[in-house]
């Protein structure tokens, strides 16, 4: 760059350059003259704020369409705004009102409807504080419980929670002798906030002959038409539409599959500080909580390596949900691909959702989360690849331990009753690593 420029400059001869000057001085002045008087308030301050002025105009707009829903509630909007305003000028003490009182601001907004156009307000702007003491918000506030959206089950959840939360299994009669293991397991391990989702009568009746609370849908609710309806894939969405009732009822729900043998109350090593916590199907540290993988290309020479992102995928058959906004948003989102063509997976779909940025055309979901302890929520693979063989991880009592990498679902199930339950050290061995 500086090379062609010096060289032009010295080539050039006196008294062309001179008059050159003039010129130039002249259309500067005229030029600033015409944007004095285009632009006020000057040019580039207006330039940097139009980010912001942007939003200004983005909030102003949500607000606008806010009011035209109703009047009184955005007149609750305003005064709680006015309310986090005057609190956030003062010290940290306030911060948990300030809290509190963007969870009713946030509650008002969606009663209104706008839950998909709404500006999530967390007070009013704040200055980031010293290197190292910045924490982004991750723990997002509940929703307002909607009891009109499911009175029996409703009455149902009041009974069977306990502090709001509960494990909801769903189950049909082709499943009934792993529920039954896995029901026992759980009254074992002395948890009673337990719940199966009956999918038949056979189920129904082993419920109640074992005293296990169940939910029977109702057959004239929507969503039974696409059990009996929907194909295949439709089915396998249910168990994310079923869900749904129970977040906006305010619970916060771990989603189990049947074969799942639980050894500890999972309540008491659950964290809540994310949207979606879930066990993973990693087998080691790196796969279960994420690495960077290195693809390489040596045709690329110099740039031969280019770096991934590489996790396990989070598995669909135990997960705990937080009632919060994207936890219902996930729901739907994965059991609106589910219901339409192409078919998918489930567990694929779930985790593409969960964890695909937005990129052109294509807005992603904006939820936190957080893998499980993958010793405490074991699947099998730990335990019969490694945890089995190990002395020291052999000891170590699992919360759960989930049969999800092996057809021979019951046999070891059993087996792992056997094992942490009646001290039986052997009970593991006669299985192979893998299916075999
Ligand atoms: C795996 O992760 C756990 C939890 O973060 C940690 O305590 C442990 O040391 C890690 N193990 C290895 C082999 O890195």
């Amino acid at each position: 760059m500086a090379g062609p420029i010096s060289r032009r400059s010295t080539s050039a001869s006196q008294p062309v350059r001179g008059s050159r000057i003039v010129v130039a001085i002249v259309i500067g002045v005229l030029i600033g003259c015409i944007l004095a008087l285009l632009y006020p308030h000057g040019l580039f301050s207006g330039d940097s704020d139009s980010g912001s002025e942007f939003q200004n105009r983005r909030l102003t707009k949500s607000n606008l369409q806010i009011g035209s829903t109703s009047c009184e509630s955005s007149e609750r909007v305003s005064m709680l705004k006015a309310d986090i305003a005057d609190l956030s000028s003062t010290n940290d003490e306030l911060k948990k009102q300030i809290r509190e009182l963007t969870q009713k601001l946030q509650a008002a907004e969606q009663k209104n409807g706008q839950a998909e156009q709404q500006v999530v307000v967390v007070g009013e702007p704040q200055k980031a504080g010293p290197f190292g003491t910045v924490k982004g918000i991750r723990t997002n506030p509940t929703v307002l419980p909607d009891e009109t959206v499911n009175p029996r089950l409703a009455k149902i959840l009041e009974k069977v929670a306990v502090k709001k939360e509960l494990i909801v299994s769903l189950a049909n009669s082709n499943v009934k002798a792993m529920l039954e293991v896995s029901v026992s397991s759980i009254k074992k391990a002395g948890i009673t906030n337990y719940l199966v989702v009956a999918l038949d009568d056979g189920i129904v009746d082993f419920c109640k002959e074992n005293d296990v609370a169940f939910y029977m849908r109702d057959p004239d609710e929507g969503i039974d038409s696409v059990a009996k309806t929907g194909g295949n894939h439709a089915v396998s969405g249910l168990k994310f539409r079923i869900l749904r009732e129970f977040l906006q009822l305010g619970y916060g729900v771990l989603l189990s599959d049947v074969d799942i043998v639980y050894i500890q109350n999972p309540f008491d090593h659950i964290y809540r500080d994310s949207d979606v916590e879930s066990m993973s199907d990693g087998h080691d540290n790196m796969t279960a909580y994420g690495y960077n993988d290195v693809f390489d290309e040596p045709a690329m020479g110099w740039a031969r390596y280019a770096h991934t992102i590489r996790i396990w995928v989070y598995n669909s058959g135990f997960f705990y949900l937080r009632p919060t906004i994207p936890a219902i948003e996930l729901l739907d989102r994965v059991a609106d691909r589910l219901s339409h063509p192409p078919p998918a997976w489930d567990q694929a779909v779930f985790n593409e959702e969960l964890f695909f940025p937005s990129h052109p055309g294509y807005i992603g979901l904006h939820a936190s989360k957080r893998t499980m302890d993958r010793y405490l929520f074991m699947n099998s693979k730990a335990l019969f690849k490694e945890v089995r063989k190990d002395a020291h991880l052999k000891k170590l009592k699992p919360v759960i331990v989930h049969i999800n990498y092996h057809p021979d679902k019951l046999p070891r199930m059993k087996a792992v009753v056997e094992f942490y339950f009646n001290g039986k050290q052997d009970a593991l061995d006669a299985f192979p690593d893998g299916s075999g």
